[in-house]
């Protein structure tokens, strides 16, 4: 082998070598496809990797473009580099200092689908196009219905939990949540559930009350771009202690009970005492004496002739309570 042929051999494995690390230092790491919402916005996660040290944002140039057409660029930082359909509707979120390629696009259009490739450009290194990793854009006319959890069972006074929940792929402009209730505190949060889909969602914790007895709650998701989409459900709320209610009923037909019983009780003892009294002495004469009271006290408001008699009447309607109670009630009541 002479001198040359060498030398040519040598160059020959150094380009293979040189071209075997930068492709593997040259990457850029993106979701291949992402559901999106028309109209509202749509963030392209995208890592990318270089060879050498790290440099600042203005020594690289970052490019989004059609797969199938280089030259029609949806992002340039030379925006008159953008194709028209594209023009003021992309923004690179990324900083490509910090090898991060994130690019959003706005008022997404129906025929936004893509795919798109990043190509960066370091002048003092080197130029490189990923168009093995690319994003393709599925769309969505109309969104999402919004998920509604809640408690199984709503009880009038204790707190419950109501959260109300969304996909999306536009975390620039996350959508917003309103519910029904607008006088309740809600806490929204947004949460990264990754490949570039995101989740919003909405905590509502109030009291419901029986005045909420089979009402609606509506829960409102309004995105970027003006689009909404909302759930509503029936809300039945548990009457509070029914429980208690018994126990009232029971309490007051108990004390009641107990209060008549008392009562014919102590009159029973009491009139056990003097029938025996009397029995001892003439019960018949008792008897016909206590009648005739009793005669004497239905004439009497008329004839007036029994005044010095006013404990007969008393006595004569308590033998009758009596002698009613001991009917009726089975009290030991000797008459
Ligand atoms: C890239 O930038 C976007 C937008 O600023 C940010 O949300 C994301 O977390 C960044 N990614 C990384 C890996 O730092």
């Amino acid at each position: 082998m002479g001198t040359h042929a060498r030398f040519l051999f040598c160059w020959l494995c150094l380009q293979v070598i040189f071209a075997t690390v930068l492709s593997d230092v040259w990457k850029a790491e993106v979701v291949s496809e992402l559901k999106t919402l028309v109209s509202s916005c749509v963030v392209l996660p995208c890592k990318l990797q270089y060879p050498g040290k790290q440099l600042p944002d203005s020594r690289i140039r970052g490019i989004w473009h059609q797969q199938a057409k280089h030259d029609q660029r949806i992002y340039h930082e030379d925006s008159t580099e953008i194709a028209d359909s594209f023009k003021g509707r992309t923004r690179l979120l990324g900083h490509l200092g910090e090898k991060n390629c994130t690019l959003e696009i706005d008022e997404v259009k129906n025929h936004d689908n893509g795919p798109f490739c990043f190509r960066a450009e370091i002048p003092s290194i080197d130029k490189y196009s990923f168009v093995e990793s690319c994003v393709a854009l599925s769309m969505m006319s109309a969104p999402e219905k919004p998920k509604l959890e809640q408690m199984k069972t709503l009880e009038d006074g204790v707190p419950a939990t109501f959260k109300c929940s969304i996909r999306h792929t536009c975390p620039s402009h996350p959508p917003t949540i309103t519910w029904s209730r607008s006088n309740s505190e809600a806490t929204l949060s947004n949460r990264d559930i990754l490949h570039g889909n995101w989740e919003v969602e909405s905590l509502l914790i109030f009291i419901p009350t029986e005045k909420f007895d089979f009402t609606d709650l509506n829960c409102t998701v309004s995105f970027h771009g003006g689009l909404q989409s909302s759930v509503s459900s029936l809300i039945h709320v548990k009457r509070k202690a029914n429980f208690l209610h018994i126990i009232i009923s029971v309490v007051a037909v108990l004390g009641t009970s107990l209060l008549f019983g008392g009562v014919c009780y102590i009159i029973c003892k009491k009139y056990r005492r003097q029938t025996q009294d009397l029995q001892s002495r003439n019960a018949s004469v008792i008897w016909s004496r206590m009648s005739r009271m009793s005669q004497r006290f239905r004439k009497s408001p008329r004839s007036g002739e029994d005044e010095p008699d006013h404990k007969v009447p008393w006595l004569s309607v308590t033998i009758k309570f009596c002698l009613f109670t001991h009917h009726s009630l089975c009290c030991p009541c000797p008459f």
